[in-house]
């Protein structure tokens, strides 16, 4: 997944990552906290596209970007929370917990 083809950009104005081509994306919100918080609030991927892995690469963009912006994340999105987390737990460090902050340790 690490091809030209499918490298992924950040884009600020829309609130997303996605490839160059934009088909693939992952959606987020900036709330709570002085917009220290990033909601990932979706993930799409096309179907023809789907189970190499294009998901998880979005996803260590986003959560790569949060954590060198010192944000912390909320996995609004069922992929990231179900599957991306779990088969990434490192990334858990900077998952935000409602209850009094994040459990980041930045
Ligand atoms: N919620 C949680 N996990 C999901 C999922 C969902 N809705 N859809 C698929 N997955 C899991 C599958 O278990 C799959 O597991 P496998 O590797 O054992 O087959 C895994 O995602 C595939 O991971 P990856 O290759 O990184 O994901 P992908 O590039 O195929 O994209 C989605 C995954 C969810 C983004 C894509 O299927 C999609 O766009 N679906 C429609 C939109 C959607 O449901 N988005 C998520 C909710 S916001």
């Amino acid at each position: 997944m690490a091809d030209g083809k499918n490298k992924i950009v950040w884009n600020e104005k829309d609130r997303k990552f996605e490839t160059e081509d934009k088909e693939a994306y992952l959606e987020y919100e900036m709330r709570g906290d002085g917009g220290k918080v990033m909601d990932i609030t979706h993930t799409y991927v096309p179907p023809s596209k789907r189970g190499l892995g294009l998901a998880a690469h979005l996803c260590v963009a986003a959560f790569t970007h949060a954590r060198n912006h010192s944000c912390s994340v909320v996995p609004t999105c069922s992929y990231v929370s179900d599957t991306f987390l779990p088969r990434n737990p490192d990334w858990n460090s900077i998952v935000h917990k409602e209850d009094g902050g994040s459990s980041s340790t930045i």
